[in-house]
């Protein structure tokens, strides 16, 4: 799995270029199968994930060629056959073969699906989905022949069940609805892509309406990735340097970046990107909620922010207990206490330490520490954290990091 040694307590300073969203290339992927056809995807992420990703589309029989980060992907020999676990369950987005199999192909299976482990990651709102467009499930395989567009509420805005409804009713003809939709930027990413395959979706809120029916192949620029922007804009803040990440919107790290300034951090904001160095002078309370709120994937990376600044508290309205990471931080002396709905992060004096990367962005929270302290510093399960950040090393290596991989 690889172990990350770090020699930290050098501000981090100058310019890194995020790549393309992680959560916005995995539904593309999956997508992709329902075209048949040849697809182009830029400023692709070559990540653990996406890979992962990749293999799975390969083993039905899809075929690409990768140039620098642009991706060619072709479908058109890809056929229904049951995937593996082995190939599954590396990443939670195998969940995307419901609404991809079922359009492409009429029939899926339920996948084993996997991904980080901070909590329980059911996909009974994905199989509801599929259900509600005339899809039914006998033991773990799903039929769809009989597929007819409907009107579909989501009981709360899952990213992962609004893919697959969207993956469905973009492959029937006729009018479909999804009420109660997820509205993050990956959602509006895929948005795009289906549209340029020719799926025909409006947003109103959080309602799409989609007129599907034969699709072809399309193509995506793949927008830059927040949650990898804001984890280099807390190595900035946390190491006393100056980052400027450029290769995305920071309209949508507004939830983050808004509060992180009124408590002090010194944060400019350009048309494609965003600069951050100081921390909080004032303690900061965080509640992660669906888009636009905090991202939940932001809040294991801002907790060390909070220890080294004046504190504060973080609740997930998203991922209630997702807060298993903080027992790996407290070896690198961040100190927190349970509330009865989240967490209290107390002031802190960082220090050098061991852990282990349990999950994708606890371990780039880990990673912060190490680079935030003078000192000796190990994180095993190196992979872990390079199944989301394409290019880490090299990326913190040019802002000054002493890290490397063994
Ligand atoms: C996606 O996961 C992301 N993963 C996660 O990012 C992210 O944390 C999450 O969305 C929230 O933004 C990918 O895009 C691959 P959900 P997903 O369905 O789709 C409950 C990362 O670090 N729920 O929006 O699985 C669920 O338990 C990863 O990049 C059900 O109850 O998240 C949670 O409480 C980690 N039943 C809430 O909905 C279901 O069938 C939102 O989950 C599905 C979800």
């Amino acid at each position: 799995m690889g172990r990350f040694l770090i020699s930290g307590g050098r501000p981090l300073e100058g310019r890194v270029k995020v790549s393309g969203s992680k959560n916005g290339a995995l539904p593309v992927l999956f997508a992709a199968l329902l075209a048949k056809d040849v697809c182009y995807i830029d400023n692709f992420p070559l990540i653990g994930d996406t890979k992962a990703a990749l293999d799975i589309l390969t083993y039905l029989g899809s075929e690409y060629t990768l140039n620098g980060d642009s991706l060619t992907l072709d479908t058109s020999g890809a056929g229904y056959r049951p995937v593996p676990g082995c190939l599954t369950s590396p990443l939670r987005a195998s969940s995307y073969l419901i609404g991809s199999s079922l359009g492409a192909f009429g029939r899926g299976d339920v996948p084993a699906c996997g991904g980080c482990s901070f909590a329980s990651r059911p996909i009974d709102l994905h199989l509801r989905a599929a259900v509600a467009f005339g899809a039914y499930v006998e033991g773990e395989a799903i039929y769809g022949e009989s597929l007819r567009p409907t009107d579909h509420t989501l009981p709360l805005p899952s990213v992962g069940a609004t893919v697959n409804s969207l993956l469905i009713a973009s492959s029937i003809h006729g009018r479909s609805r999804i009420r109660g939709a997820a509205c993050e930027p990956h959602i509006d990413c895929l948005i795009r892509f289906l549209e340029s395959m020719g799926a025909q979706i409006k947003r109103d809120g959080s309602t799409l309406t989609v007129l599907g029916g034969e699709l072809h192949g399309g193509r995506v620029i793949i927008p830059g990735d927040m949650i990898e922007a804001g984890t280099y804009l807390c190595a900035g803040m946390l190491t006393g340097g100056e980052v400027t990440v450029s290769g995305f919107d920071p309209c949508e790290l507004d939830s983050a970046l808004g509060p992180l300034s009124l408590a002090g951090a010194d944060i400019s904001v350009y048309p494609d990107g965003a600069k951050a160095r100081g921390l909080p002078t004032k303690p900061l309370p965080i509640t992660a909620s669906p888009y636009p709120g905090f991202p939940t994937d932001l809040q294991p990376i801002i907790a060390p922010v909070l220890a080294s600044g004046a504190g504060g508290t973080i609740r997930d309205l998203i991922f209630k207990e997702r807060f298993g990471y903080l027992s790996e931080l407290s070896s690198f002396g961040v100190i927190s206490a349970p509330l009865n709905d989240g967490v209290r992060i107390l002031p802190s004096r960082l220090k050098p330490g061991r852990g282990r990367a349990c999950d994708l962005r606890g371990g780039a929270s880990l990673l912060l520490c190490a680079l935030s302290t003078a000192g000796e510093s190990e994180i095993t399960d190196a992979r872990t954290v390079l199944r989301g950040y394409s290019g880490l090393c090299e990326k913190l290596t040019s802002l000054g990091a002493r890290i490397k991989i063994l």
